[in-house]
């Protein structure tokens, strides 16, 4: 059983994060960036032997995730926050070298399943704010309210040179649209939960907006169609 699951879908940099954690705080939800959790997992892949010169072993990757879990952690600042394995992750996961794999990694059955599988025992008897790319399709489809959130592509990229100049993430800068094309490509072609608007789904084109504007169209949409 779960409480209220509010799902966030869309493309890389539309602004997911921001929105899904302020709606979050407002509602005194949880907050699940499943898109964290495909990066966890592609550096512990990294970390592991599980991928060398690009080619990834998925069965060696998902025997050894066996009896690994991820699961919720208060952190030093007080916050509910996500956890693998016992330890919290940050900005480190949003490298290129992981930005660079993340989309082949999610692109696996075995790994899709484990994470689908956890993605469900995080949100047990929990309100939530889950976003990512198959979450109001696929994971969460009976969610209570949708988003799907959307940008143009130079948006988009100018949003993550910020992000990764604020953060001093080490990315070679002139390849940030390019792995924004291959991502959206990979993470929309594939086979198995492709990303894709919900029928359902609210859609924010976030292109011309601020983080505020897009919080008070989405918390608007809520209120006057929902109640908790
Ligand atoms: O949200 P993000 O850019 O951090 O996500 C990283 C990758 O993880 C994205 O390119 C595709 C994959 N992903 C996915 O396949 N399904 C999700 N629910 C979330 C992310």
């Amino acid at each position: 059983m779960t409480g209220n699951i509010i799902s966030v879908d869309g493309f890389s940099s539309t602004g997911k994060s921001t929105l899904a954690s302020k709606l979050a705080e407002h509602y005194n939800f949880y907050y699940l960036n499943s898109g964290l959790m495909y990066r966890i997992i592609s550096h512990f892949a990294l970390n592991n032997d599980c991928i060398i010169n690009n080619m990834i072993k998925e069965s060696q990757l998902i025997n050894q995730l066996d009896n690994l879990n991820f699961d919720w952690m208060i952190d030093n600042k007080g916050n509910k926050c996500l956890s693998f394995d016992g330890k919290i992750f940050g900005e480190e996961m949003y490298s290129f070298e992981i930005s660079d794999i993340v989309s082949s990694v999610a692109k696996l059955e075995s790994v899709r399943s484990f994470l689908f599988r956890q993605q469900k025992k995080l949100a047990v008897k929990k309100s939530i704010v889950v976003e990512g790319r198959d979450i109001g399709t696929v994971v969460f489809p009976d969610a209570k309210v949708k988003f799907f959130l959307s940008a143009d592509l130079d948006i988009r990229t100018m949003r993550r040179n910020k992000q990764i100049e604020e953060n001093n993430i080490s990315f070679d800068s002139m390849k940030v649209e390019d792995n924004l094309i291959k991502r959206d490509k990979i993470d929309s072609e594939r086979k198995i939960a492709p990303l894709k608007k919900a029928k359902n789904a609210f859609e924010i084109d976030t292109s011309k907006k601020s983080q505020i504007e897009v919080f008070d169209i989405a918390k608007n949409y809520i209120d006057s169609n929902f109640k908790f």
